[in-house]
C-alpha cells in the first residue's frame, strides 16, 4: 500500500457527509442584467447560461457565471411580491444559497434532516434531453440555504431549465480558480449553535477558534471559528460579534442585512499580482491599509517570493504560518449595502486565514464604518 493511501483512507472512512464540493453560488439580487455585467467587466467571469421569462421562467430570472471553477448564478424576481423580490428588500444583494456538489441527494438530504437540519425543500428531480439533476435545501444561518445538488448524470450548461449563454462582449478572466472560504456572520451568542451544526449535521470538522483577544482593535471584537468538511474543499469561517467600545464590524452587518448571512467570499488566485491589478484597472475598490504596514512587513513575515513594492502599490497583504505564508486582500462591499465584499486569497503553503493582519484589516474597515456614520 502506498504511502498515500495510508494517509488517506483513515480520513474517507471517518467523512460521515461525504461532498465533493461546492457548486455554485447564487445571489438574489435587485437587478441580475446589470450584476451580472458587473461580474464579467470587472473580476472577468463568463456568462454561460441563462434562464427568465424566454425560457420559460415567468416569475424569475437567471444568470449563471463561471471561471475556472467558481460558479455565481445572480437571480432576482420579474414579478412583484415574489419570495426572491421580498429577499432583496430585506437583505438588500446577498448570497442565499451556498450549493454543495454531493454524489447522492437523496441519502445525503435524509442524512442531513436525521441529523437534525431543517428542511428548505425536499428532494425534487429535473431533467431535459441533457440529462437530470436531483435538489434538496437545507437551511442554515439566518435565511441563507444550502442546495445539495447531484449532477452525476448531467451535461447541459448548468442544469435543466437553462439554456447556453455566452458574454456579449469580449471578458478577460482575472485568474480566479475556486473558492478557498466562504465567511458566515452570525448573532452574538450564536456561533457555537452552528459550528455544532456543522458539525453533526454535515461532518465538518472544527479548524481553528480565533477569541477576541485575537480579533480585537480599540474599539470592535469578534469571535471565529473555522470548520471544514471530510475532504477539506469546504471551508465555513463563522464569527460572531463580541462587546468591544463602539459597534463592531460584525454588528454593521447583522443590521444592515437584517441578520445572519454571507460575510465574505474568499477566491483562490495563482497570481495575485496580476489579478489585483486587473481588478483594480477595472474600478474594483480595495480597503485600504496604510504605508505603515509595509515598513517592517518583511520582519514579520520573512523572505517571499513578491517584491515588497508590487505589494505596497497593490496594497496587498501578507501572513505566514508553520507552512508557508499567504497573501490576501479585501474589497469593500459590492452592493450598496456594506455587507457581502470578497477577498482574493493566494496561498504560498500556508492554510491559515491571516490571522496577522486581522488588526490592520479591522482597523481598515473602522475607518470605512466612521464614513458611513456606523462606528
Ligand atoms: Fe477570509
Amino acid at each position: 500500500m502506498s504511502t498515500t493511501a495510508t494517509a488517506t483512507a483513515p480520513t474517507e472512512a471517518l467523512d460521515t457527509f461525504p461532498i465533493n464540493g461546492t457548486d455554485h453560488l447564487e445571489f438574489y439580487v435587485g437587478n441580475a442584467k446589470q450584476s451580472a455585467i458587473y461580474y464579467q467587466a470587472t473580476f472577468g467571469y463568463k456568462l454561460v447560461a441563462y434562464r427568465g421569462p424566454e425560457t420559460g421562467s415567468r416569475e424569475t430570472v437567471s444568470y449563471v457565471l463561471e471561471q475556472d471553477k467558481i460558479r455565481l448564478v445572480l437571480t432576482s424576481a420579474v414579478v412583484p411580491n415574489h419570495a426572491v423580490g421580498e429577499h432583496v428588500a430585506k437583505h438588500g444583494d446577498g448570497v442565499k444559497i451556498l450549493a454543495l456538489w454531493v454524489d447522492d441527494c437523496r441519502d445525503a438530504y435524509a442524512k442531513a434532516i436525521e441529523r437534525g437540519a431543517e428542511s428548505a425543500f425536499e428532494p425534487y428531480e429535473i431533467s431535459d434531453d441533457n440529462g437530470k439533476v436531483v435538489m434538496a435545501g437545507i437551511k442554515t444561518y439566518g435565511e441563507t440555504v444550502h442546495t445539495l445538488v447531484e449532477r452525476s448524470a448531467y451535461e447541459g450548461p448548468f442544469m435543466p431549465g437553462f439554456i447556453a449563454k455566452k458574454s456579449s462582449f469580449p471578458v478577460d478572466p482575472v485568474g480566479l480558480k475556486y473558492i478557498d472560504h466562504c465567511v458566515g456572520n452570525v448573532e452574538l451568542g450564536h456561533m457555537n449553535k452552528w459550528v455544532e451544526f456543522y458539525e453533526k449535521v454535515l461532518g465538518f470538522q472544527l479548524l481553528v477558534t480565533f477569541d477576541d483577544k485575537d480579533i480585537s482593535t480599540d474599539y470592535t471584537a469578534l469571535m471565529s471559528k473555522v470548520v471544514s468538511n471530510g475532504n477539506g474543499r469546504i471551508k465555513f469561517p463563522i464569527n460572531e460579534p463580541a462587546a468591544g467600545k463602539k459597534k463592531s464590524q460584525i454588528e454593521e452587518y447583522l443590521d444592515f442585512y437584517q441578520g445572519a448571512g454571507v460575510q465574505h467570499i474568499a477566491v483562490a488566485t495563482d497570481d495575485i499580482l496580476v489579478t489585483v491589478q486587473k481588478l483594480r484597472d477595472r474600478g474594483v475598490d480595495f480597503l485600504y491599509v496604510p504605508e505603515v504596514y509595509y515598513e517592517d512587513l518583511l520582519d514579520r513575515v520573512g523572505a517571499i517570493d513578491e517584491d515588497l513594492a508590487d505589494l505596497r502599490r497593490l496594497n496587498i497583504l501578507v501572513d505566514r504560518d508553520d507552512e508557508g505564508y499567504l497573501l490576501q486582500i479585501f474589497t469593500k462591499p459590492v452592493q450598496d449595502r456594506p455587507t457581502v465584499f470578497y477577498e482574493i486569497i493566494q496561498r504560498r503553503g500556508a492554510k491559515s486565514f491571516g490571522k496577522g493582519n486581522f488588526k490592520a484589516l479591522f482597523e481598515a474597515i473602522e475607518r470605512e464604518q466612521e464614513l458611513r456614520g456606523t462606528l
